[in-house]
């Protein structure tokens, strides 16, 4: 029966960590996947996160369903947690949500609802590079995928006036064009405040639809409502967002699969039929959201203690993440003199840096070094430790110098 079906290729990202898995050198880093290390290299479990889920334990829930929108108290703490507590839709109850399987999960929702209600062609445009899995969620989605232009390879900086002139005269009207909230993936270069009031204003121009996607809310800067800049300001010049809010990076709950999707809408009446619409969308792909992780982020975002204790922790992880930025500059530069210029590894923002580095030269790396990497040179900063990145550093410099 199956006998014409095509092998597909492996995922460009989790592809890696099983490239990485099957390799048996003890030197072996990955850089693939974006998943926070301590320093020693281990996946980080939040005190926080330990403390919510003991709380969380210790109530004995029952393990009955969800409601199909998901925790009904955690989707709202989300979106106070993305929106501002001052936002004035929250405050009027005109933001529509639900809890979503993380990221992707709010991706989906979002693209299967607007495919089917938004009024306008069904057309997106998507930062050029993307996140991978953007355009094969949109395009399943029933979305025509095109590009704007976003990352400037030569000054390994935005092309901003690239940017501008895609959104401002060739995106069609309505266009729904999706914007990373903050901490870019995976160049790792953001727009400024500055920036960011210009695209809102073009938004607004040629009316496009912006479709934020906020998967690193605290990792850009430290700080979970300087991260929302762009969500907030969008909102507050009056645009109806889309917003999509993973917790994996964040709450380092990656496995629990925990998000939100949102919409905002014109008043509490048109919320309540969008509300309707998104459980008859969620209903028959997967009925309702995993409670587990749901209840450990509502636990943290509803407790002041817990909240403090845990934008200490999301601070700690992006500080963690510049100190490495900041080691391997000084490596390839100072130590070994590595040809080039590196000043980006510095000033990209969030949990990747887009290294430079051509396909062929990561082939080598993992094939040679045992240092694995996405192919479009992205490496996870949060891979780095003080244990592997002399290794790291000399692997790279040794691949620019040939
Ligand atoms: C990444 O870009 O590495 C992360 O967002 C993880 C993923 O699912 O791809």
């Amino acid at each position: 029966t199956w006998s014409t079906v095509p092998a597909g290729p492996p995922d460009p990202i989790l592809g890696v960590t099983e490239a990485f898995k099957a390799d048996k050198d003890p030197r072996k880093i990955n850089l693939g996947v974006g998943a926070y290390r301590d320093g020693q290299g281990k996946p980080y479990v939040l005190t926080s996160v330990q403390k919510a889920e003991a709380l969380v334990d210790g109530s004995k829930p029952d393990k009955e369903y969800l409601p199909i929108t998901g925790h009904a108290e955690f989707t709202k703490n989300a979106i106070k947690l993305a929106y501002g507590a001052d936002s004035a839709p929250l405050k009027a109850g005109s933001i529509a949500a639900t809890q979503s399987i993380s990221g992707t999960g709010a991706l989906r929702i979002g693209a299967a609802f607007l495919a089917r209600h938004y009024p306008h062609a069904k057309v997106v445009y998507l930062p050029d590079p993307t996140w991978g899995n953007h355009i094969p969620i949109f395009r399943d989605s029933g979305f025509e995928v095109r590009k704007y232009a976003y990352y400037n390879p030569a000054t390994i900086g935005l092309n901003f006036e690239g940017l501008k002139a895609d959104l401002l005269t060739n995106a069609p009207e309505h266009s729904v064009v999706l914007l990373h909230a903050c901490a870019h993936n995976p160049t790792g270069v953001d727009p400024t405040p500055e920036q960011w009031k210009e695209i809102s204003d073009i938004c607004k121009q040629r009316k496009l639809f912006p479709f934020f996607d906020m998967a690193y809310q605290g990792f850009a800067s430290g700080s979970t409502s300087r991260d929302a800049f762009a969500v907030r300001h969008f909102v507050s010049e009056g645009h109806q967002i889309a917003l999509c809010q993973s917790f994996a990076k964040n709450m380092g709950l990656y496995g629990e699969r925990v998000g939100a999707f949102s919409l905002v809408t014109a008043d509490p009446e048109e919320k309540a039929r969008v509300d309707s619409q998104l459980k008859i969308i969620i209903r028959p792909m997967y009925s309702n959201p995993p409670a587990h992780g749901a209840r450990i982020a509502n636990t943290i975002l509803s407790s002041p203690e817990l909240y403090a204790e845990w934008e200490t922790e999301v601070e700690g992880m992006a500080k963690r993440i510049i100190d490495m930025r900041e080691k391997l500059y000084n490596v390839l530069t100072n130590d070994l003199k590595t040809p080039g210029e590196w000043g980006h590894i510095k000033s990209q923002i969030g949990m990747f840096s887009f290294t430079g580095l051509k396909k062929e030269q990561t082939v080598a790396l993992a094939q040679k070094a045992h240092v694995y990497m996405t192919a479009d040179g992205r490496i996870s900063m949060a891979g780095l430790n003080s244990n592997n990145i002399n290794y790291f550093a000399e692997a790279v410099s040794g691949a620019v110098k040939g």
